[in-house]
């Protein structure tokens, strides 16, 4: 079984749809850590309720994000993670960390990319005033939600939509769609070189 790492800051609902699909047999993975830049974060409780382990760190406490990456690169290597999966990680990952894990890490944005990168993805297709938005998983690099694209699906923007109807059907569709990406990508022989 592969061993994987969540990285997330905030609610934690594709953490949950990952956990949900794992205990399923949906996804073939064992989730061996979760790592949290935020130590109140809500999912931090989601990951005490199932039981599996944390890193949380406070990015301020360290001189660099080369400091705080190296340690975190260590705790991966203590539980011998070979993939990461980003869940709403608001953070940028640095040379430390990419290196480590080179085309061995993932992320999900909500919006069809290279449409609304960055944050607020929802807002900025909402005030775009575009019919349609979307979701992608991609690998990641060193830009803004910037690496080669695995897979992308649209999702309509409807009249009288808000952020939140808009980004609870997005959220519906990424709690689907990223669970069956991360399993197929593991499915396949290498880890060590991009998946594709
Ligand atoms: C998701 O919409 C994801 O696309 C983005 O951050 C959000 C995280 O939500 N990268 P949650 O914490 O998984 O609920």
């Amino acid at each position: 079984m592969r061993k994987i790492a969540v990285f997330a800051s905030g609610s934690g609902s594709n953490f949950q749809a990952i956990v949900d699909a794992v205990e399923a047999g949906e996804l073939q993975a064992d989730i061996e850590l979760l790592v949290c830049d935020k130590p109140g974060a809500k999912v931090i409780d989601r990951a005490r309720h199932f039981g599996i382990p944390t890193y949380s760190f406070l990015p301020k406490t360290f001189a660099s994000k080369a400091d705080f990456e190296k340690e975190i690169v260590s705790e991966l290597q203590s539980y011998g993670v070979e993939f990461i999966v980003l869940a709403g990680y608001m953070r940028l990952v640095g040379e430390v960390l990419l290196k480590a894990y080179e085309g061995c890490i993932i992320n999900i944005h909500p919006s069809y990319l290279p449409a609304f990168p960055g944050k607020d993805a929802v807002g900025q297709a909402l005030k775009a005033n575009v019919a349609e938005t979307g979701v992608t998983v991609h690998y990641v690099d060193s830009g803004m939600d910037t690496g080669p694209i695995i897979e992308q699906v649209r999702i309509p923007v409807l009249p009288g939509d808000t952020e939140q109807t808009l980004q609870q059907r997005i959220q519906k569709a990424e709690h689907q769609l990223y669970p069956a990406i991360i399993n197929k990508l593991l499915q396949k022989d290498t880890v060590g070189g991009i998946l594709h």
